[in-house]
């Protein structure tokens, strides 16, 4: 069985001190754990306050939006693998469609960012998905196949199974627009049959892989329903603790 996995990606929202106050809310409202877990994905800045709060947590798990893939040195302006996992990081997200478009991203660069996370003892999130376009050209199926072989290009089977995948159509996130059901779980058999092809069946079998794009309080339950989403990456409705508290009691009903 794999465990549902829940993830809030704050993206550039909240400073560290409304964080504390969200985490207040929000652990107040959740009580304890047990059969789902939860990562929070704060800015960096946010990521101390985070750990030292949810000690008295410990079903909570940290997580960083991005790294980069160098140990240390002249790179201005960037966090490195292991500064993040001295911090009690335990998953780090690579290659969100926002980090791929705004910051260009690429599938190589996912590639060395996986690497590294994993030497340094850090879970990838890793991020694959297609546009609109590609939606409505049939890309879909080329587009993740790429996304996963050239992202998770020569990885040991050991390293294979620590990986967390997000499936986020582009076209769903933060518009309001979520994909089917039916649509995710489409997507996400198909991701498991390339993770067969490219690690073994039973490596493939123990990937969880997320669903984002719009993950709210009202539509999680249907889509955690599914036994191929594994979980969810929410962005704007984790920005709410009320609201991120709702889905992760919505993953739990799903189980009982
Ligand atoms: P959203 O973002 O829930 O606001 O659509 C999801 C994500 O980008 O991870």
């Amino acid at each position: 069985m794999r465990k549902k996995i829940l993830a809030a990606n704050w993206k550039m929202n909240l400073t560290h001190i409304e964080a504390e106050s969200y985490m207040h809310t929000f652990l107040g409202e959740i009580g304890e754990v047990d059969d789902v877990e939860i990562v929070m994905i704060p800015p960096f800045t946010s990521i101390p306050v985070l750990a030292q709060i949810s000690e008295k947590a410990p079903f909570i798990r940290i997580g960083a939006q991005n790294m980069y893939w160098e140990r240390s040195g002249a790179y201005t302006g960037e966090i490195s693998a292991t500064m993040l996992r001295v911090l009690f990081v335990k998953y780090v997200v690579i290659g969100h469609s926002e980090r791929r478009m705004l910051f260009g991203e690429t599938d190589e660069t996912v590639n060395r960012k996986v690497h590294s996370a994993l030497e340094a003892g850090l879970r990838p999130i890793v991020c694959v998905g297609e546009s609109t376009t590609q939606r409505d050209n049939d890309e879909v199926e080329t587009v993740l196949r790429r996304q996963l072989e050239l992202g998770l290009k020569d990885l040991s089977v050991k390293d294979a199974v620590e990986i967390v995948i997000a499936y986020e159509p582009v076209w769903a996130i933060g518009t309001g627009r979520t994909a089917t059901p039916a649509q995710a779980e489409e997507a996400h058999r198909f991701i498991r049959s390339v993770l067969s092809k490219m690690f073994g069946t039973g490596p493939a079998e123990r990937v969880r892989i997320q669903y984002g794009g719009s993950v709210k309080p009202d539509n999680a339950q249907e889509l955690l329903r599914r036994s191929d989403i594994d979980g969810a990456l929410i962005g704007g409705a984790s920005l709410d603790p009320h609201s991120f508290a709702k889905i992760i009691r919505h993953a739990e009903a799903v189980l009982h």
